[in-house]
């Protein structure tokens, strides 16, 4: 539908409204609105923008330790950004310059990485690339945002006691020119917390080896840092869901019972055309886009899913996730059909592409086996790159279990696993590394060269050594 025939359904709904009003008769106005207060529950302040100019984003960023009741009842000193759990949202447009003031008050030092913007190397919150900020001191981050979609900033020394803690936050592009109406926005940031029942922290070494090996997940799963938050909608109105999954190990799997979910978007923006399914996994550093058009029928409880990293024989019993709390009004009608093409996604000429083998894997040793890429396991590895040319990276996983691969400053296609092509274009900028399956991506560099990150993005395993260095040289 059109933006003038939708104007035309409103404008009409509208007469219709005011006429019933005449008559004083009590009827919701059958249009396109969510229910009084949908997303209290959920509503994440954005970052103030500090400067005027309309294409400048300037955010401050207070990292520090606060006490905040996560559990009801207990009081727990947390890791945040300006105070909150998640930290503040900065949302800018597609285009817009973006500075933040980073000010750390925490005792340790830190970084802020902007995962998934495609960021200059300098910008990117590595250690190889940045000074990491000193506590009591400060760093001034400035870049442009080049593309739309749904991203988030974490730590990245330290990063998994860092973001256990608490240090993380969304990032929302949005398009700078008008988008097809794809439902209201909700942010919802999944995560994790490990609180002990005094409500102190879990120590960030908790279980020592078997942690790092096994990567840490929280006791408590958390949504936009609530637990079992409910979500109201309305039958015929539709909701766009900016899904991130910000926990250090946690793959975040769920279905909505009775509703329809297609999902319009992941890592790096919209996806070519709408994809519906029935469940979806998100694994740690991963974003979806999800279009909810709710069918009348009950409230539900969203039961998390065991995703089943390690590939065990028996699933976990679902878990209470969210609230869907379908409320009882005359269900809204003319949601605009989703449009077929979401958005242009060109494919990526591989001809002549260079490749490069990236294996994910173990080795045993007298303290436990310890994690690594290519044979190493103290985060050593260097790839060399060079600027405006196209790879194909083979990505392996020999290990048992799951592993989230992670590239910085650039997105991916996936072509194919196991030699099946996925079912719609997309970029990426993580992707789950199955063991034994072989995951084939195409990675258009630009002029951006520097040094970049990859790594998995289970944080322990990171810190434990599974990452290494790209150097992409001009
Ligand atoms: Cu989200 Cu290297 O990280
Ligand atoms: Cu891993």
């Amino acid at each position: 539908m059109s933006p003038a025939r939708y104007g035309a359904d409103i404008a009409g709904f509208l007469l219709l409204v005011t006429l019933l009003a005449g008559c004083g008769e009590e009827v919701a106005p059958p249009d396109l609105r969510q229910p009084a207060g949908w997303d209290d529950a959920l509503r994440l302040p954005d970052a103030e923008d500090h400067d005027p100019a309309p294409d400048v984003v300037e955010v401050h960023l207070e990292a520090k330790a606060v006490e905040i009741e996560v559990i009801p009842g207990l009081t727990t000193e947390v890791w945040t950004y300006n105070g909150m759990l998640p930290g503040p949202t900065i949302r800018a447009k597609k285009g817009d310059r973006v500075v933040v003031k980073v000010q750390n008050h925490l005792p340790e030092a830190t970084t802020v990485h902007w995962h998934g913007l495609r960021v200059p190397a300098t910008m990117d919150g590595t250690e190889h690339m940045q000074k990491p900020i000193e506590p009591g001191e400060g760093f001034e981050y400035s870049f442009d945002v080049h593309d739309a979609g749904t991203f988030w900033y974490h730590p990245h020394i330290r990063s998994s006691p860092q973001v256990g803690a608490g240090l993380y936050g969304a990032f929302v592009v949005e398009e700078a020119a008008e988008e097809a109406q794809l439902g209201d926005d909700l942010l919802l940031v999944l995560s994790d917390i490990g609180i002990k029942d005094d409500g102190s922290l879990a120590p960030a070494d908790e279980s020592g080896w078997f942690g790092d090996y096994f990567g840490r997940e929280g006791s408590t799963v958390l949504v936009n840092g609530k637990i079992l938050p409910t979500i109201a909608a309305r039958a015929g109105v539709p909701q766009r869901w900016r899904v991130v999954n910000a926990a250090r190990a946690h793959y975040f799997r769920f279905a909505v019972p009775g509703q329809p979910l297609v999902q319009i978007g992941g890592d790096g923006g919209l996806l070519e055309r709408p994809l519906p399914v029935d469940e979806v996994t998100l694994v740690p550093g991963e974003r979806r886009e999800l279009y909810m058009l709710p069918v009348e029928g009950e409230s539900v409880v969203i039961p998390l899913l065991d995703a089943n990293r390690f590939h065990l024989p028996a699933e976990e019993a679902p878990r209470d996730f969210m609230r869907l709390e379908l409320v009882d009004e005359p269900p809204g009608h003319g949601a605009p059909p989703l449009p077929r093409r979401l958005t242009e996604i060109a494919s990526i000429d591989t001809t002549g592409a260079r490749g490069q083998a990236v294996e994910f894997m173990e080795q045993g040793s007298a303290d436990g086996s310890v994690l690594g890429i290519n044979g190493q396991t103290d985060g050593s590895l260097m790839l060399f790159a060079e600027t405006n040319t196209v790879e194909v990276w083979t990505l392996t996983n020999t290990t048992n279990y799951d592993h989230p691969f992670h590239l910085h400053g650039f997105f991916f296609q996936v072509l194919d696993i196991d030699g099946a092509a996925p079912p719609v274009r997309a970029w990426h900028d993580t992707v789950n590394l199955v063991p034994g399956e072989t995951v084939r991506i195409a990675i258009p560099f630009d002029d951006r060269a520097g040094m970049w990150m990859f790594h998995c993005h289970i944080l322990d395993h990171a810190d434990m050594g599974m990452m290494a260095m790209l150097h992409l040289m001009p």
